[in-house]
């Protein structure tokens, strides 16, 4: 099987720039962020605080993540009830974030990534995964642009759903979360030393989903062609 590990920080466009390419390549693609972000969803609801290690470990025994692929899109599932939009409301991403800290949560999402590696080729994304989940990953690539275009493109896609906020405002918010998620004890979020950066600062879309089918394609040796 073939696996691509996509790793970096918030807002550097993993996600669009995964799926377009999964699909382009066939393989599947995994989004490992709405697995902490279901399990995070689960703390909401049940009101529980994740530095109380003891409840974690309690709630995690009594808690089903599953993601099933429907029509090739990832949907994903908490004890039995699709979630897929539920989990990214700000609260849902802010419990995310708090839950993806925290050991247990991180070895109990573990296998479940490595599994669906094994039987798949997979194009995952995340923070650790060409680190941590698959450090025998075919392709690694540390995807990143500057704070401040990340950002930039952050706003406008904010903008244009309504949501009112100021550019100052979503750079500090990237800011802190690059801080966070690269200083965490646990998996913090670093690029693996076999990893190829693709920085996007200067590339639009078309450019970005070119750069990475490049890296991909060199890595596991097929034809560069992007369509
Ligand atoms: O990629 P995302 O924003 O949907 O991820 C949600 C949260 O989960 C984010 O705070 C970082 C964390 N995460 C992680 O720690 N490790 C991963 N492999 C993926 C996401």
């Amino acid at each position: 099987m073939v696996s691509v590990a996509i790793d970096g920080p918030a807002g550097a466009g993993k996600s669009s720039l995964s799926r377009k390419a999964a699909e382009i390549l066939g393989f599947i693609y995994v989004d490992t962020g709405a697995l902490y972000r279901a399990v995070g969803l689960k703390f909401l609801r049940l009101g529980y605080d994740t530095r109380l290690e003891c409840s974690v470990d309690k709630i995690l025994s009594d808690t089903e993540v599953d993601i099933r692929f429907v029509s090739g899109e990832q949907r994903v599932f908490l004890d039995g009830e699709d979630v897929t939009d539920e989990i990214r409301t700000p609260e849902a991403s802010m419990m995310a974030s708090a839950v993806s800290a925290v050991p247990l949560v991180r070895e109990y999402l573990l296998d479940m990534q490595r599994k669906l590696a094994k039987e798949n080729n997979v194009l995952m994304d995340g923070r650790d995964i060409g680190t941590v989940v698959l450090p025998d990953a075919t392709v690694k690539i540390y995807l990143t642009a500057s704070a401040q275009v990340r950002a930039e493109r952050r706003y406008k896609e904010l903008c244009g759903k309504g949501i009112q906020t100021t550019f100052e405002e979503v750079l500090r918010d990237i800011e802190k979360r690059d801080y966070n998620d690269m200083h965490r004890k646990t998996a913090p979020l670093r690029k693996a030393d076999d990893a190829v950066i693709a920085d996007t600062t200067d590339c639009n879309i078309e450019q970005s989903l070119e750069l990475i089918l490049r890296i991909i394609r060199d890595g596991i040796g097929i034809e560069n062609n992007v369509s």
